[in-house]
Order: C-alpha cells, then sequence, then structure tokens
C-alpha cells in the first residue's frame, strides 16, 4: 500500500479538498491495495447515502442528427454511413409510457444537437411530458443550448440536465473537438444551468486519445469545484466510422478508480454505472455499483432506432426491448445485493 495515497484519500474523505497535482498523484501512483482501499471507502459511502438501492432512468434517444463533429462519436455529423432517424413527439410520450409501467420515474431524454428541435418543438415536447407525467423526473441531455432556452425549458418543468464537459483541460477538449466547438461556451453552458436551479450533470470519458492523468486529474478537480449533482463517467471505446477507429479503449480499471474518487468527493452525488463500462466488460455495471455508483440508466428507445444511436461500438443492450433490459438489469444488482427502486430518486443535500 502506498501510504500517500492512502492519506490524501483520507483527507478527501474528512471533506478536506485535494490539488490537481494531488489527483494525478493518486491516478499515477496507487497500488492493488490502494485501489481496493478507495473501492470498499467508496462502496460504503454510497450505502450510508443510499442503502443498497439503485435508482434506475429511463433513456429516450429521439434523434440521432447532429451538428457537431466530435471526434469520438460515432454519430458526429461527418459519419455518413449512420442512418439519420428523429421521434416524433408522440414516439417520445409512447416510450415514456412505457417506462412507466416498468417503473421508470426518470425520463432522459437524449439527441445529437438536431436543428430539427429547435427551442420551441423541444419545449413543446418538455411540456407534454411534464403534463403527462407529474410524478416524474425529466432529464434533458439535449446539448449546448442559450441561457434562455434552458430556463424556458426549466419553467415548462425540466428538472436535470447532463452535459458532460468532456475535458477540463483546454488543449485536450481542442484535440478531440473541431474548432467550431468552443471550450467556453461549454463550461458557459454548465454554469447558467447550474444557475437556473437545475440539478446538473457533468463528466467525461476516460482513456480518450490524447487524455493523460493529468488531465483526468484537471477533470477530478474541475468536478471537485463545480460540485455537479450527477457525474458520468465511462472508458472511451472507439467507433470504426470515426478519426479515433484505431485507437485503444479506456482502462476499465482507471475508470472504476475515477467513478469511486467522486463518490469520496462528492458523497452525495448521483453517480451512474454507465453503458460504455457495461459495454466494455460483461460485469462492467456491476462493477461500478462496487465502486460507489448508485444509478443505471437503462435504454427506452424504440428497438427500431436502437442499432442507430451508436457512440461507439458493441453497445450493450441493444437487442433487448424495455422490459428485458430493467429485467435483466434488476437481476444483475440482485446478484451483488442491491435492489433496483422505482422512485424519482433526486439529489438530497
Ligand atoms: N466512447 C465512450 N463514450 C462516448 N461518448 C461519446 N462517444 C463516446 C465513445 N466513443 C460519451 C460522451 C458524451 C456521452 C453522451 O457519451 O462523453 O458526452
Amino acid at each position: 500500500m502506498n501510504t500517500q495515497v492512502k492519506n490524501l484519500i483520507d483527507d478527501l474523505n474528512s471533506g478536506k479538498k485535494l490539488s490537481k497535482e494531488n489527483y494525478e498523484y493518486i491516478l499515477s501512483n496507487y497500488d492493488k491495495e490502494d485501489f481496493e482501499y478507495i473501492k470498499n471507502l467508496a462502496q460504503s459511502i454510497a450505502i450510508e447515502k443510499f442503502g443498497k438501492d439503485i435508482y434506475f432512468r429511463g433513456i429516450v434517444e429521439f434523434s440521432n442528427i447532429c451538428k457537431n463533429d466530435c471526434l469520438y462519436c460515432g454519430i458526429r455529423r461527418s459519419n455518413s454511413n449512420v442512418e439519420r432517424y428523429r421521434l416524433t413527439k408522440e414516439q417520445i410520450l409512447e416510450c415514456c409510457e412505457e417506462g412507466y409501467e416498468f417503473g421508470y420515474r426518470t425520463f432522459v431524454l437524449q439527441s445529437g444537437e438536431d436543428g430539427y428541435f429547435s427551442d420551441e418543438v423541444i419545449l413543446d415536447v418538455v411540456k407534454s411530458i411534464r403534463e403527462k407525467f407529474p410524478d416524474c423526473a425529466i432529464t434533458l441531455s439535449i446539448g449546448e443550448r442559450t441561457r434562455k432556452c434552458y430556463e424556458d425549458l426549466f419553467n415548462a418543468g425540466a428538472n436535470r440536465f447532463l452535459l458532460r464537459h468532456e475535458a477540463a483541460n483546454k488543449a485536450l477538449y481542442e484535440k478531440i473537438h473541431p474548432s467550431f466547438q468552443s471550450y467556453e461556451e461549454r463550461f458557459r453552458c454548465l454554469k447558467d444551468l447550474k444557475e437556473i436551479g437545475y440539478q446538473v450533470g457533468a463528466g467525461m470519458m476516460v482513456g480518450v486519445p490524447y487524455q493523460t492523468n493529468s488531465d483526468l486529474a484537471e477533470d477530478l478537480y474541475f468536478l471537485q469545484e463545480f460540485n455537479p449533482h450527477m457525474v458520468g463517467i465511462g472508458p472511451f471505446i472507439p467507433h470504426k466510422d470515426t478519426p479515433f477507429r484505431d485507437e485503444k479503449a479506456g482502462s476499465v480499471e482507471l475508470s472504476l478508480i475515477c467513478l469511486s474518487i467522486v463518490r469520496i468527493m462528492l458523497p452525495n452525488v448521483l453517480l451512474p454505472s454507465t453503458t460504455a463500462l457495461g459495454s466494455i466488460e460483461a460485469k462492467g455495471r456491476q462493477e461500478g455499483v462496487l465502486h460507489g455508483c448508485n444509478v443505471v440508466m437503462p435504454n427506452l428507445s424504440p428497438m427500431s432506432v436502437r442499432k442507430k444511436y451508436l457512440l461507439y461500438d458493441n453497445k450493450a443492450g441493444i437487442e433487448n426491448d424495455a422490459k428485458t433490459s430493467i429485467e435483466i438489469l434488476r437481476k444483475q444488482m440482485e446478484d451483488i445485493g442491491y435492489n433496483v427502486v422505482v422512485t424519482r430518486g433526486d439529489y438530497k443535500k
């Protein structure tokens, strides 16, 4: 055991803030025993906060049309091999109805940045869901918008917003995005969302090309300072039709240790065991939970579009319908002694 790593983790656990250098030291120097120590600590904090309850959110991938061109992403606009689709408001509502019957009380509307869903159009979708499902949380994952749009959506009943920061280090951000996508604008959005009153999710991939432990340490430091309500972290997985097709996938171990560090840093955070983690390793989702995660996000999209919303290769769960997905998940969680619970699962201070 590297006692310096343990001391830093204990500091973090006692509520102290760490520096970027501290985070980098942990990432670069932990050994097997430290890894176990960090895992066990994160797991016990999650159990203290949430018991063995796992919240589940249904993701409705309502459009794979995107004006952005993130180098890592399978639905980037330059990928002409994607069969593009968008769901109608009625189809989106049907997905939510089906999900409601299976016990979902949070709907995550996720899409590419599709110009068809103008501020007015998306506002109308949110209003309809809010009207029909007054007891459910609405989470949006629709990318960068103006502050005014975020405000209108919030006032119409959207509760949460997921917008991964992707990279806190500007140079890295600019290496993995085209020049027309702005680092400053990304962080402006996150700041606005928080000020407006959303429960906000940030996060990053682990092992994206060019990323170093120093970059990852900056991400952890950013999360510490920004103090989001939710954090999404998963390994980078290459997609065959992107410039990063020949790059290697991110490490599961490094992803898990980042998740555990975030749990220790932000004890109340809502932390999903991501699809990417479950896609790269059969037991990835369960491992995530054992490392401090308390949320899972199965797919609620219609079967007909599942194979078209691929951000990376070998995405898990695209063959299973909504009912099967939740059954599999329930079983996976029960196998490790956890229960999937029917609740909105809001952030609690
Ligand atoms: N591998 C893993 N995660 C990815 N994402 C996008 N492309 C990939 C990939 N190739 C993540 C991004 C985005 C989220 C919706 O999915 O971090 O914010």
